[in-house]
C-alpha cells in the first residue's frame, strides 16, 4: 500500500555547520620549551599540537558572529526564529551573548535568543532542544551556536588544554549534513570536576579527578543509550567525542568498546578516531564547540563516502552531564562542506611566541566599570571594541 506522505517519519538535523577560531594560536612546543618538559608529553601524552589563542579585541561573541554570518551567507535568514547560544564563557550575568550576535550578523527581531549553560555539554543540549521545536513546526528553522574560550592559570596543569572557538549550526527539517536519530542517553551526576566561580576568570579543575568523571559519565549515557534502543557499537561508521585534549577521545572511546565487549589496540582507536581529530590537535579545548568541531573535522576530512552512516556523538559537560546520540549522513551533504574554509581559517592564525601569549594571557578587562578600548589586532569580521558605562561594544571591522 503506498505510504501517505504524513507517515513518513521526518528527519530533523543539521543542514550546515561553520566552524570560527580566534585570530592567534601557540604551538604547544613553545610551552614545553618555557617549562622545560619533553614536547612529546603534550604531543603525544595529551595528544594536541597547537592551542588557539584569542586576540584582546576578539571573546566569544566574535567568534560566534563570524560562524553563524557564514552560515546566514549560505542559507539566508528565512525560517529562522530561534538562536540558541550555548557557552560556559558567559560575558554577562543577565543578557545572553546571544543578543550581540543576533544583531551583528543582522537577524530580524523575530528570532527569539536565549543562553544555555552546562559546561561543554550545552550546545548537545541547545540541538536537542532545536530538534524538538522543528518537530513541534517543520517550517521552523534553529540557530545552534556554541562558542567558548578555555583558560587556565598560567602555570597549571590545565595550560596546555586551553583553546578557542565556535561553531554555528543551522537545524532544520530534511538537513543536508546529519538526521539526529531520536534514541539520546544520558547521565548526571554532581561532582567537582571543573568549574569556574563568578568571580575568576579561569577555571579551577581536578585533572585527574576530570578524566575519571568524563568517563564514567559517558560510560553511564553510552548504557543508557542502549536501554533507549538505540544502535549497537557495531552500526557506528565513527564516533565524535568532546575533546578537552585528543587523548581523552582516545581514553572514552576504548572505554566505550570495552563496555561494548571489544578490546581495540591504542593503534585502533587511533585510527579509527584520527579524521575526527584534526581540528581540536590544532584548536585545543573549545568546550561546548569542541564536539561539534570534532563533527566538522570528521565530515571535512574523511576519504570514503559517509552517505547513510551512522555517527555517534559523546557529548561531556564537566560538573557533570553527558550525553550519547547517533547521527545518520544526510545524501549530498558533500555540497554542504566547509573544509577549505576551516583549514584556512585554522591556518590563517598568527603564531605567537610565549612572550607575547603570556602578555595576552594577563590582558583582563578593567572590573570597576571604567572606559576601556581593546587594540586593533583581530582580522576576523567582527571585533570587541571595549567598554563604556559598564557596556561591551562590539563593531564590524
Ligand atoms: P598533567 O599532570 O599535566 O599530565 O595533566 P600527566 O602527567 O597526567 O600526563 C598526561 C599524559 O601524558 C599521560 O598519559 C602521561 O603518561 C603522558 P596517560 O597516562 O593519561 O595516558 N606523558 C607523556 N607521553 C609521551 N611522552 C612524554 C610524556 N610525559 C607524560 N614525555 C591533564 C594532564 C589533562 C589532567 C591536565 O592537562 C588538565 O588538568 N587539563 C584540564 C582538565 C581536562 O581537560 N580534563 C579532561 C576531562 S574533563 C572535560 O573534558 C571537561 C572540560 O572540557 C570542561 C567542561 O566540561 O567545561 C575540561
Amino acid at each position: 500500500m503506498p505510504h501517505k506522505e504524513s507517515e513518513m517519519p521526518m528527519s530533523i538535523g543539521i543542514h550546515d555547520l561553520a566552524l570560527a577560531t580566534s585570530h592567534h594560536s601557540l604551538d604547544l612546543g613553545n610551552l614545553a620549551d618555557h617549562y622545560g618538559i619533553d614536547p612529546a608529553k603534550f604531543r603525544v601524552g595529551i595528544g594536541q599540537d597547537v592551542m588557539s589563542v584569542l586576540a584582546s579585541d576578539e571573546d566569544i561573541v566574535t567568534m560566534a558572529a563570524d560562524a553563524t554570518a557564514r552560515i546566514l551567507e549560505r542559507n539566508g535568514t528565512d525560517g529562522i526564529r530561534t538562536l540558541l547560544f550555548a557557552t560556559e564563557s558567559g560575558i554577562d550575568q543577565s543578557k545572553s551573548a546571544g543578543v550581540y550576535v543576533h544583531k551583528l550578523v543582522g537577524l530580524p527581531s523575530t528570532v527569539r535568543v536565549v543562553e544555555l549553560k552546562q559546561a561543554c555539554y550545552s550546545a548537545t543540549a541547545a540541538l536537542q532542544f532545536a530538534v524538538g521545536l522543528i518537530a513541534r513546526d517543520p517550517s521552523q528553522k534553529v540557530l545552534v551556536v556554541a562558542s567558548d574560550v578555555a583558560r587556565y592559570d598560567l602555570g597549571s596543569s590545565g595550560e596546555s588544554t586551553q583553546g578557542a572557538a565556535a561553531a554555528a549550526m543551522l537545524v532544520q527539517a530534511d538537513p543536508g549534513l546529519l538526521a539526529v536519530e531520536v534514541p539520546a542517553g544520558v547521565f548526571t551526576e554532581d561532582v567537582m570536576d571543573f568549574w569556574r566561580p563568578n568571580y575568576r576568570s579561569t577555571a579551577l579543575v581536578d585533572g585527574k579527578g576530570s578524566i575519571k568523571a568524563y568517563l564514567n559519565a559517558i560510560g553511564g549515557a553510552w548504557q543508557d543509550y542502549l536501554a533507549q534502543g538505540g544502535a549497537s557499537w557495531e552500526d557506528f561508521e565513527a564516533i565524535c567525542y568532546h575533546q578537552p585534549f585528543t587523548k581523552m577521545a582516545s581514553k572514552a572511546h576504548r572505554h566505550l568498546a570495552v563496555l561494548s565487549g571489544h578490546n581495540p589496540t591504542p593503534d585502533e582507536v587511533a585510527h579509527q578516531l584520527e579524521d575526527t581529530m584534526r581540528y581540536n590537535r590544532l584548536i585545543g579545548n573549545s568546550y561546548t564547540a569542541s564536539v561539534y568541531v570534532a563533527l566538522a573535522s570528521l565530515l571535512d576530512h574523511h576519504e570514503g563516502d559517509l552517505t547513510g552512516s551512522r555517527i555517534g556523538l559523546a557529548s561531556y559537560g564537566s560538573g557533570s552531564v553527558a550525553e550519547f546520540f547517533g547521527g545518520v549522513v544526510q545524501p549530498g551533504y558533500r555540497a554542504h562542506l566547509r573544509g577549505e574554509e576551516h583549514r584556512a581559517m585554522i591556518e590563517a592564525r598568527v603564531a605567537l611566541d610565549h612572550t607575547s601569549y603570556e602578555v595576552l594571557h594577563k590582558t583582563t578587562l578593567p572590573e570597576d566599570g571604567r572606559e576601556y578600548q581593546t587594540n586593533r589586532e583581530g582580522t576576523g569580521a567582527f571585533r570587541f571594541a571595549g567598554m563604556r558605562d559598564h557596556q561591551r561594544l562590539y563593531e564590524r571591522s
